[in-house]
């Protein structure tokens, strides 16, 4: 543990499935490698009385520390004067630590309700301490605007150095493993750029649906809840410049670098981009006419000189065949010898794997593909969960793994004219059956 100052971990809407299935578990995890500070409490902050601490943690071992280190504390959210109970009821479990704490804010609320918070936060003083910082969920806006705008409210009341945006994918280890390879192999090092490669493409591929969340889902699609966020980021760790001295703190500046330099495919805008629905999809949200897609990809340039004429492509659905998130990166194929494809398996089965061409045995000379492959789980029993390693960053004051507000607006500049474009018609979408493969639904 880099940073054992007393900590509160202030879990704003504490009763939420965010907190249950992934926050109260990393916890229990993180206390079960020593790498807490020693003086730690959860604060789950709540409208509810009467939660029974194990409701929480059916899904979590470590049971005993979190009963331990839990408190509730009932406030109403939207009023100002709570905001001064909360910083007493701090001051108190500080008092039992005999020392001042760092406030760790973790607003895990519908993100209409989050702006609010932010603001009242802010009001109240509790932003003005050194040792506040804030950690927020995306969606980080809707739009270009509407994240402009959050991004400066936010400013209104917090230093850039005290808010994380989380981007869970960043914080996947095997997503953090995107700049080790890079950086650590002279292979790839030396091969990295248009001169060697063609194509680069970033799949997210996911079997589930909706899950329920319809009024979300209705006012996000893919664009916005996957490409926007996760998949710009993760092409943004595969085309960003390789930080000097492996400073990890330049991290995001060269992310942003990377995405500022990005802009979707110009020249046939009809085969640059693609969206799709899953048929049931408007059965499950109740809305016969709706045209948000479940399924999108769309090709991008790089006016970066070391990336220019590769092809970039990202690609994300709901209700597919397979479960997997992959980042393809395609060699040129030369006039006397074959391409190459290096596979980094991000979800489920993380790994790598290189394609190479090799002599079949036998008389004839043929040649075949045939992959070499490398699996985590081969060597390493667990991979840590991403909610795991962004508590523990958060907690450390490490930023690299999160998303900076100029990345964030970035992302939605990238989007901007695609989104208004889908918004006023759907004359492109496709209808996809449940269970469909990408290329069933592209083709
Ligand atoms: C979330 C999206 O950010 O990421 C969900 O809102 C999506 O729609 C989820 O299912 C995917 O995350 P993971 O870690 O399960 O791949």
């Amino acid at each position: 543990m880099k940073n054992n100052k007393p900590t509160i971990l202030i879990i704003v809407g504490i009763t939420g499935d965010l907190s249950k299935r992934k926050l109260l578990p990393a916890i229990g995890e993180i206390a079960k490698t020593g790498m807490i500070p020693s003086q730690f409490k959860i604060l789950g902050v709540t409208r509810k009385s009467d939660i029974a601490i194990d409701d929480l943690l059916k899904n979590t071992s470590n049971k005993e520390y979190l009963r331990e280190n839990t408190e509730f504390f009932q406030m109403d959210l939207e009023d100002i004067k709570d905001y001064k109970k909360l910083e007493n009821k701090l001051g108190e479990i500080e008092k039992e630590f005999g020392s001042n704490a760092e406030y760790l804010f973790y607003l895990s609320v519908p993100p209409a309700t989050s702006k609010r918070i932010i603001g009242l936060i802010g009001e109240s003083g509790l932003a003005n301490k050194a040792c506040t910082k804030l950690l927020l969920e995306k969606p980080f806006g809707t739009d270009l605007e509407s994240a402009k705008d959050l991004s400066s409210h936010i400013e209104e009341y917090f230093k850039s150095e005290q808010v994380y945006r989380i981007d869970h994918y960043m914080a996947k280890e095997t997503a953090q493993n995107i700049i080790v390879f890079r950086g650590g192999n002279s292979l790839f090092k030396r091969t990295w750029n248009k001169d060697f490669i063609s194509r680069i493409e970033v799949i997210v591929s996911e079997e589930i649906g909706i899950e329920g969340r319809a009024n979300f889902y209705e006012q996000t699609g893919a664009l916005r809840d996957l490409i926007q966020s996760h998949l710009l980021q993760l092409l943004a760790l595969t085309l960003m410049d390789m930080p000097k001295n492996e400073d990890i703190e330049e991290v995001p500046r060269l992310r942003y670098e990377a995405l500022n330099k990005l802009h979707i495919k110009e020249n046939d805008s009809s085969l640059s981009v693609k969206r799709g629905q899953y048929s049931g999809y408007r059965q499950e949200v109740g809305n016969e006419k709706s045209m948000t897609e479940t399924f999108a990809s769309i090709e991008l340039e790089s006016s970066d000189p070391k990336w220019e004429g590769v092809e970039i492509n990202l690609t994300t659905g709901k209700a597919l065949k397979d479960k997997f998130t992959e980042i393809k990166i395609f060699y040129k194929k030369g006039s006397d010898h074959e391409s190459n494809e290096l596979l980094l398996k991000l979800q489920p089965d993380e790994g790598i794997s290189f394609s190479v061409w090799a002599k079949r045995p036998g008389y004839e000379h043929q040649v075949s593909k045939h992959a070499l492959n490398f699996s985590f789980k081969d060597h390493y029993s667990a991979l840590p969960e991403a909610y795991e390693q962004v508590l523990y960053n958060a907690m450390n004051g490490d930023h690299s793994l999160f998303s900076t507000s100029e990345e964030v607006i970035e992302t939605w500049r990238i989007l901007d004219s695609l989104q208004k474009t889908w918004s006023t018609s759907n004359y492109d979408l496709i209808i996809y059956k449940k269970g469909s493969t990408i290329s069933e639904i592209i083709s």
